[in-house]
């Protein structure tokens, strides 16, 4: 990995942190792209006493906000000529208030599906700089428990559940890699993944039922090492930079469920985040003429 630039999200904690090391520790010059500047300078330490050079850097942005996705975008450009991976980690799991964002957005699908969304289109040309540039998206086993609705993505409609906006943001993360990787040149590919139960901080300050559910099945879940691994290995594999448009779980491509595998689903996703976001991302390809 040495000649190759990694931008990780949420790599100050839990899995983002092991694969920033890991991958630190393979060579890769490592760009963490964290909201809090003193958790981000704790893991950035750690990560330099293990790694064997000095090349990682933080960028700060809370991925709630479109306007700091946009300076952190910025200022990643303006310091990187290329990007080789890019790994879409930062997630979070509110509890059953409904809350948004700066930009008014239901804070789950804002800050699980519509940050990367953004991300990578402002992104994109470095990524497309690499010659063979690389999109990973941490999903989640959790898109099966989806109730998912694209008439109510941001749960404005419906009685608001902290658990079950989390699962349609994570069935988001894979259709938009689905979309992503049909609209992509082809020396660019994107792939999603489940990490396994994983004993990180993921939900640990939820008040309430999830909250207690997480704390209490700590002891059964994986390591943050364990589940960095299918991210590394997409990260760092043949395959990982040969297969585009798979799920991935357990460092092998399985079948996400019939909502995240269809096709309209997808493409109208993409239209819906556009149109939110006010941005236009790649255009779709031409079908082939007969
Ligand atoms: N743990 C599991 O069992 C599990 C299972 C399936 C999928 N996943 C997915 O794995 C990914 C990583 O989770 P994890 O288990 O490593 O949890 P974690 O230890 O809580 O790490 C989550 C990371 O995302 C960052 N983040 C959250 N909201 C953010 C925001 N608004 N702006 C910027 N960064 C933000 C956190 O920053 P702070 O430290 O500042 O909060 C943290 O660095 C998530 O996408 C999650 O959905 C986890």
């Amino acid at each position: 990995m040495n000649d190759k630039i990694c931008v990780i999200t949420g790599a100050n904690s839990g899995i983002g942190k092991v694969t920033a090391r890991e991958l630190a520790k393979q060579g890769a010059h490592v760009v963490m792209l964290c909201r809090n500047e003193e958790k981000a300078e704790r893991a950035k330490e750690g990560i330099l006493r293990v790694c064997g050079h000095s090349r990682v850097d933080i960028v700060l942005a809370d991925l709630s906000s479109t306007q700091q996705i946009r300076s952190a975008a910025e200022r990643i450009n303006a310091d990187c000529s290329k990007i080789d991976v890019l790994i879409n980690n930062a997630g979070l799991i509110t509890s059953n208030t409904r809350t948004t964002t700066d930009d008014g957005f239901e804070t789950t699908f804002g800050v699980n599906h519509l940050a990367p969304f953004l991300l990578t289109q402002l992104l994109l040309d470095k990524v497309l700089a690499s010659k063979q540039g690389n999109i990973i998206n941490v999903s989640s086993e959790a898109h099966r428990f989806a109730s998912f609705d694209l008439s109510d993505l941001q749960y404005e409609k419906r009685k608001y559940n902290g658990l079950k906006a989390y699962c349609s943001s994570k069935l988001c993360n894979i259709l938009f890699t689905r979309e992503l990787s049909q609209r992509l040149p082809a020396h660019v590919v994107t792939n999603s993944l489940h990490p396994g139960a994983v004993a990180s901080n993921f939900g640990g300050g939820v008040p309430g039922f999830f909250g207690i559910v997480m704390q209490l099945a700590r002891p059964f879940m994986i390591s943050e090492e364990k589940g960095a691994e299918t991210s590394i290995y997409l990260a760092t594999s043949e395959e990982g930079f040969t297969a585009t448009g798979q799920y991935f779980k357990d460092k092998k491509v399985v079948s996400p469920n019939k909502e995240a595998s269809n096709n309209y689903n997808a493409k109208r996703l993409w239209e819906i985040s556009e149109q939110l976001l006010q941005i236009t991302f790649l255009p779709q390809k031409k079908a082939a003429s007969a």
